[in-house]
């Protein structure tokens, strides 16, 4: 069977339920916590107005709302229902990063790992500008790509099991780059659900964007922010890209 054969993004359709077990929630606190160091950093002390795009199950927003208030974007309404349920106090609203308006401004906008979803620089740059309509002067737009095309490394393979009492899930992921002269990459997925009445096997794939660091770092800045680079300070740092970070000129930081 061709990869391409393997019907795609089923993770933000009907195998969303089980997001909770191929990513948990108490895996994001560490991450969370560089962010929000940032975010304290930049905006200084108060309950400043964040949003999030692409936010998904709101694992990491969730490690966030303690401290700032937010509202989640996400095209998927099966992911958002996670979020909804872990971060009640959060306005979810389904739409794509690339386009949503909401016509308001806050005083940051947050793209996690969804940002990886975007596969060509027109995406980013869409994005970029989304991240820019909804920012006030000095506001703090933050991301952070899985995978610099520097530092990528074909093929990737991780995998987990985790069970939840009812669903124990084996989760395989397979990254490799079929064609190094574009800007995607491709990742197989398996996960392995083993029941009280037995084992059922699911497929999936996702293509996702892979371009050079200095690219990122060049988009930001024609888009308007003036950028930095932050460490992430959790994992295995020289396998992890940098928090990008882009301040929008103006006077409040
Ligand atoms: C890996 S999940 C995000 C998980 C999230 N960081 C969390 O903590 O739960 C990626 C998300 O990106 C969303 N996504 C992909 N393309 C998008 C787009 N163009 N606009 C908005 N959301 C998008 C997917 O629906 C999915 O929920």
């Amino acid at each position: 069977m061709e990869s391409t054969q393997i019907q795609a993004n089923r993770l933000y359709g009907d195998l969303a339920y089980l997001w909770p077990l191929v990513s948990p929630v108490e895996d994001y606190a560490a991450e969370a916590r560089c962010w929000r160091d940032v975010l304290r950093s930049k905006l200084g002390p108060g309950r400043h107005c964040l949003l999030e795009l692409g936010a998904g199950g709101g694992h990491h927003l969730s490690h966030l709302t303690a401290d700032f208030e937010a509202t989640a974007v996400d095209l998927s309404e099966a992911m958002m229902r996670h979020s909804r349920r872990l971060n009640p106090g959060v306005e979810h609203l389904v739409g794509d990063m690339r386009t949503v308006r909401l016509n308001r401004k806050f005083q940051a906008v947050l793209v996690h790992d969804a940002i990886s979803h975007m596969q060509t620089e027109a995406d980013l740059k869409a994005v970029f500008a989304t991240a820019v309509a909804h920012l006030e002067p000095g506001g703090v737009f933050i991301t952070s790509p899985d995978h610099f095309r520097e530092t990528f490394r074909d093929p990737t393979v991780d995998s987990s099991t985790r069970s939840d009492g009812e669903t124990e899930l084996t989760f395989i992921e397979f990254t490799c780059d079929p064609d190094p002269a574009d800007t995607t990459i491709e990742t197989v997925l398996f996960y392995l659900i083993r029941k009280r009445d037995g084992l059922r096997i699911e497929t999936d794939r996702l293509t996702t964007g892979l371009f050079g660091r200095q690219r990122w770092l060049d988009l930001m800045a024609e888009a308007g922010f003036r950028v930095e680079c932050h460490q992430r300070d959790v994992g295995d740092v020289a396998a992890q890209p940098d928090l990008l970070v882009g301040t929008l000129s103006g006077a409040a930081t």
